[in-house]
Formats: structure tokens, sequence, C-alpha cells
């Protein structure tokens, strides 16, 4: 069985141009945390990465709900998690709930950028985590009418989606139904599939 940093040279993705920083390829989404609390300075760190992302007015339209292990906050979002997803997210020191504003605060109209935007500071708190030597790995699998009951959420937040963070952990400590799926090679569609001239037509990337 691979260790923890074997798996994460196997995953370090391989890119199709030269020039990507190198926090990018680093990035992934592993199920595996090791039993070690983030400081709460390492914390800040990463939601500070977050609060710089771009919003359409710059509305910020994001709120995080986090919570460390053994909170009420924490329980609250593991509870919401599908079980497959509770499986192996329990083993994360921490987790996050992004939820996003839905009208904007300057004129009260529906903002329809407010998840574009919330993603965008997920995006910003997943590299940050792993520049800081940490994983982070986002969920969909979640009820969410239980998570908006749990936290009181009100009508005009939309729920995003759920964040597990942490140190990267060893193989050997997780369920062997996850394990093969942590090993597996990571892949993308090409630059062709998904940078378009017109629907049909790449566009000419050289
Ligand atoms: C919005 C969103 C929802 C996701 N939902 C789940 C999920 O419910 N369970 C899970 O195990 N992974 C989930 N993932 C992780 C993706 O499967 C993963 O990001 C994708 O396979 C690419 O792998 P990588 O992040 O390691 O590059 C989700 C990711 C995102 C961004």
């Amino acid at each position: 069985m691979l260790t923890a940093s074997e798996v994460n040279k196997m995953k370090y993705a391989q890119p199709s141009a030269d020039g990507v920083l190198p926090v990018f390829l680093e990035r992934w989404s592993p199920r595996a945390f090791a039993d070690r609390d983030v400081p709460a300075a390492v914390l800040k760190t990463i939601f500070e990465a977050g609060r710089w992302a771009p919003s359409s007015y710059n509305e910020q339209p994001w709120r995080f709900f986090v919570g460390h292990r053994g909170s009420e906050t924490y329980k609250k979002i593991l509870d919401s998690l599908v079980p497959f997803n509770q499986e192996w997210a329990k083993s994360a020191p921490v987790l996050i709930m992004g939820v996003a504003k839905t009208r904007f605060s300057h004129n009260d109209s529906p903002n329809h950028y407010a998840l574009h935007d919330l993603g965008a500071a997920m995006a910003l708190i997943a590299v940050q985590a792993t520049a800081s030597g940490l994983a982070a790995h986002q969920m969909g699998g979640f009820d969410q009418t239980k998570a908006r009951e749990a936290f009181a959420i009100p009508e005009v937040y939309a729920i995003g989606s759920v964040m597990a963070l942490g140190y990267h952990g060893e193989l050997s400590d997780m369920p062997e139904s996850f394990q093969a799926q942590e090993q597996a090679p990571r892949s993308r569609k090409a630059l062709s599939e998904i940078v378009l001239a017109e629907m049909d037509r790449p566009a000419d990337l050289g």
C-alpha cells in the first residue's frame, strides 16, 4: 500500500501546458485525513484567501459555517452528509459548509452569481489549504433540508457545498472500501474539449 507521501506524488497533476503554478497541480481531493488538529492561525489564513475572491458587485455573498471535530457545528454538518460521505469525512478535523446570499444587499435584487462566487471563494480556500500543507475535499452529497434546518438558514441563502479539511492521512488508517479510489490516477478533459471558439469547435491554443 502506498504511503501518504507516495499517494501525493502519484496524484500530482500532469499538466498539458507549461507554467501552471505548482500549487494547482498539487491540489487534489483526498478522503484520508490525519488525526491532527488544524491550528486556528492556519484556518484563519485559509479563510483569508477565500475572503479575497472576486464577486459580482463585490457582494461577497459567501458565508462559511466552520466546525472543529467535537463541536456542535461539526456535528450538524457531519449529520447532514449522505452516509457514503460521512464514512470518510468523519476523519477530517474540520468541516466547512458554504452558503451564499442570493439577493444583493444594495438593492435586494436577485444575485444570479451567488453560488458562482461562493464556488470561486471555495476554490481559493482549497488552493490556500494546499499551499498551507493541508488538503480539502468538497462534497455535494448532503441533505440540503437537514442542513437548512440544523443551522436555521434563511431562504435567501443558497447552500453550496461542504468541505472536509485537514492534513493528509495514511491510506492504512481508512476503511478498505475507500483505498482503491484513493490510489486511482486523476483525469481531466482535454483543453480542446473545454476551450471553444464555437460550440462544436475548439479554440486554437497553438
Ligand atoms: C461541488 C462538488 C461536489 C462534490 N461532491 C462530492 C461528494 O459528495 N463526495 C465525494 O467523495 N467527492 C465529491 N467531490 C469531489 C470530486 O469528486 C473531485 O473534486 C473530482 O473527482 C476531481 O478530483 P480532484 O479534486 O482530486 O482533482 C465534489 C467536488 C465538488 C467541487
